[in-house]
């Protein structure tokens, strides 16, 4: 299995250009690397000037570095389209009308699903030590990283694990062929779950990928940056580098309208920059005066990046989201438990008990959260929330303390 960097933000911050100059440089430094993109607004080509496939190529300006893009428009015909012919067959058949089975049979966010499923193929079975992701907008790609969990809920709703049960009941109604279409499609459907659910795997696997958030420094994306992180944070998703791209150039001490211009921008981005120190450490990328397009142009930018440092690695590993503490003994026992998450001042959090799990809902997304094995025997007492996070308080549970 490569490792997967996943390189998202808002549009037009510089995702395809620091996706592509990070694996220009992976390359450079003797990795073999794809650079792949899946934001259907393709420009991977445009930055490393050379015509992209759908399949791996090498790029010839590069030894070691290959690159392509993912229709995912051609993936979903090709995967989807006949399961979409059965399934509405099938639910026809079954007395759902027409109407209603066109419904239920668009499933949200399958072309996105399935150009990351075939990012874990290429992964999994290409030849790369790393393979760096050029995916879609933050919000586009926070959705479509949900996505496995919810989509596994959708089949299981759409097609209950006793299919057999519904399987009698088509019989009934519909007769033997529309039950032998319904054991294709719930055969194409259980094997969708199983790409699903290894995509998930990798997704949350913090040693095979990562997500490095690009930025641009200004005002807007401040607040937004601290949602993504919690969101990915959330979700159990590593996030191991923010990127602060298209620095103004200090102008020192020079004067006239254009140092002065640049002064005001460079102050204000310093400015944004300071407000996110709470997350760690931001790397930067100077504006340049021209676009960095070409191979050469993009190992520029990646060796302001990432200096003479390996670009594999990352930053430091966030630390664990959870952390316990406490002070007393016995039933005077207190505990607290730290939620590590980066929270805008706005963030709307919600927080309930759920048998052995915390449900923890950060701006309507939520998250079960399993409490270490002293703490299920404890009473929640309160909690607090700060800009790094949650503190939920307990003391100990009488009737399950001993
Ligand atoms: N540091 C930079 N200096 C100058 N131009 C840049 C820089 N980063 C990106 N660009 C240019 O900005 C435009 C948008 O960048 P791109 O990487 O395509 O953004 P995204 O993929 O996030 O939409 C491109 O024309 C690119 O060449
Ligand atoms: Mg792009």
């Amino acid at each position: 299995m490569s490792r997967v960097l996943l390189f998202t933000g808002k549009g037009g911050v510089g995702k395809t250009t620091l996706a592509a100059a990070t694996a220009a440089s992976l390359a450079a430094h003797g990795r073999k690397a794809l650079v792949v993109s899946t934001d259907p607004a393709h420009s991977l080509g445009d930055a490393l000037d050379v015509r992209l496939g759908a399949s791996p190529s090498e790029v010839d300006t590069a030894d070691g570095l290959f690159a392509c893009q993912i229709d995912p428009r051609g993936l979903v015909d090709e995967a989807w389209g006949e399961l979409r012919g059965h399934l509405r067959t099938v639910l026809a058949g079954a007395g759902v009308d027409e109407l209603d089975a066109e419904e239920l049979t668009v499933l949200p966010g399958v072309e996105e699903l399935l150009a990351l499923a075939e990012v874990r193929r290429l992964a999994s079975s290409g030849p790369w030590e790393v393979v760096v992701v050029d995916c879609g907008p933050t919000a586009e790609t926070l959705r479509l990283l949900s996505l496995p969990e919810a989509f596994a809920g959708y089949l299981e709703r759409l097609f209950p694990t006793h299919r057999r049960v519904v399987r009698g009941l088509l019989a009934g109604v519909a007769g033997t062929g529309t039950v032998e279409k319904w054991d294709a499609t719930a055969d194409a459907l259980s094997r969708l779950a199983e790409r699903l659910d290894a995509l998930r795997g990798m997704l949350a696997d913090p040693s095979s990928c990562s997500v490095r958030l690009v930025l641009t420094p200004e005002r807007v994306v401040a607040a937004e940056t601290r949602r993504t992180l919690t969101a990915l944070a959330l979700q159990g998703i590593r996030v191991d580098s923010v990127i602060a791209n298209r620095l103004v150039p200090s102008p020192g001490s020079a004067r006239g309208a254009a140092a002065t211009w640049l002064r005001t921008r460079r102050h204000e981005q310093d400015a944004v920059l300071a407000e996110l120190t709470g997350i760690g450490e931001i790397r930067t990328v100077d504006h340049r005066a021209s676009e960095p397009v070409g191979v050469p142009a993009l190992l520029e930018v990646a060796s302001q990046l990432y200096g003479s440092e390996d670009p594999l690695p990352g930053a430091a590993v966030r630390d664990s989201l959870l952390e316990v503490s406490g002070s007393g003994r016995g039933l005077d026992a207190r505990y607290s438990l730290r939620i590590a998450l980066p929270l805008a001042d706005d963030t709307e959090l919600d927080l309930a008990r759920v048998g052995d799990d915390l449900a923890l809902t950060v701006d309507g997304r939520r998250r079960l959260v399993a409490l270490p094995s002293l703490l299920r025997r404890c009473i929640v007492t309160g909690a607090e929330m700060d800009s790094g996070g949650v503190t939920v308080g307990f003391r100990p549970d009488p009737s399950l303390w001993r």
